[in-house]
């Protein structure tokens, strides 16, 4: 087998915590460069995770022949120059959510892809989810029947990232609705089977982040003197076939607890996502089913293993970057919608 040689483009938190410790799980697979443009940063990930090359321009790291893959961990204002520059060097590319800060960047990043014949995968890992996979496979074999509504919350009571540069929408796009809200988003729309959006109404608030004098929670005190996105959205989608979407994010908001999690009405039987739990009847009884087992996986690893895999087997990619397009046109529209007060037509 040959070994596939991975690098690695921004080597920050999820970088350190999930790409490089998940590539080094898997047999016959190499992190053989890093990038960063934090020079000690690069050359310190590299020590530590034995890495033969750094380098502080991801130019750089694409033009290198070895390299058959690199994930894409930088800021999301940085998520599309890199990716496209691989693609364009015939590098398979796995990028972190969300896709890009725009629409029209990630319509470029699907073109690139498209030309370059390789894999591009963005890193929707709560997909690979143990109830995720297993709701999906109950979804597909019809047990809910027609799914017409879904609820998606991606909330926190005070979880406002207190590292990076997420609070700032220069260079993140947006705030929990970039952040959080794209994974739950993304997931309830593939267990729906990813319908198409017709019409998106959003709302943006700002409450507590630009606030000093707001409590902080666990999380600790974010930059509140860069904070200009917002701290909670909603949105309600429309889609081509019938079905809609409630969607709420939040970092800051007054509520009981943090939730992560999707409710699905189908007209056979219900679901909530976590923990998994079915609504249904049977037999003229109204019956509630929990699942006994659920497989327990980690999500990063999974997506790495898949991507991984994908690239070993000459697969098309494990997420297919047209369903990350249409997610990105979404949020653009959330808040295009917030900002003109009316619905958003999505084509
Ligand atoms: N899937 C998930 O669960 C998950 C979790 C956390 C973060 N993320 C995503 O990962 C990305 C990074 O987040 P993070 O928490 O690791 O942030 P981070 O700030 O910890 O790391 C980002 C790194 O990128 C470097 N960088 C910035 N611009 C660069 C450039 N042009 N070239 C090379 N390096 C550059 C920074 O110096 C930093 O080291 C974001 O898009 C975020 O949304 C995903």
């Amino acid at each position: 087998m040959k070994e596939i040689k991975v690098g690695v483009i921004g080597v920050g938190g999820i970088a350190q915590g999930a790409h490089i410790p998940n590539y080094m799980k898997i047999p016959g697979v190499k992190v053989y460069a890093v990038c960063d443009i934090i020079e000690e940063r690069a050359k310190e990930v590299a020590k530590r995770f034995d890495v033969p090359y750094y380098f502080t321009d991801y130019k750089k790291l694409v033009e290198m022949d070895e390299l058959d893959a690199v994930s894409v961990c930088t800021p999301n204002k940085f998520h599309k120059d890199p990716t496209v520059a691989a693609l364009k060097a015939g590098k398979h590319v796995l990028c972190e959510k969300p896709m890009a800060t725009s629409a029209e960047e990630g319509r470029e990043m699907v073109e690139a892809a498209k030309k370059s014949g390789k894999i591009l995968m963005i890193g929707m890992n709560n997909r690979f989810r143990g109830e995720s996979q297993v709701l999906k496979k109950l979804i597909d074999e019809g047990e809910l029947g027609e799914i017409y509504f879904a609820r998606a919350f991606a909330i926190r009571r005070r979880g406002i990232p207190s590292w990076g540069v997420f609070v700032r929408k220069d260079m993140s796009g947006g705030g929990p609705m970039y952040d959080i809200g794209v994974h739950i988003l993304d997931l309830t729309m593939w267990l729906m089977g990813f319908p198409k959006p017709r019409g998106v109404y959003g709302v943006t608030y700002r409450k507590f982040g630009d606030r000093p004098d707001a409590a902080a929670g666990g999380w600790g005190m974010w930059d509140w003197k860069h904070f200009d996105v917002e701290d909670f959205a909603a949105a309600f989608i429309k889609f081509e076939n019938g079905a809609s979407l409630y969607l709420e994010a939040s970092w800051a908001s007054n509520i009981e607890k943090d939730e992560f999690n999707s409710y699905l009405l189908g007209d056979k039987a219900g679901a909530r996502l976590f923990p998994l739990q079915i609504y249904g009847e049977l037999r003229g009884t109204l019956v509630n089913i929990t699942p006994a087992h659920v497989p327990s996986l980690n999500s990063h690893e999974e997506e790495i293993r898949r991507f991984i895999q994908a690239i070993r087997e000459g697969k098309p990619s494990p997420i297919p970057p047209e369903e990350s397009l249409t997610v990105q046109k979404i949020l653009d529209a959330v808040y295009k919608s917030a900002e003109t007060g009316r619905q958003v037509r999505i084509r």
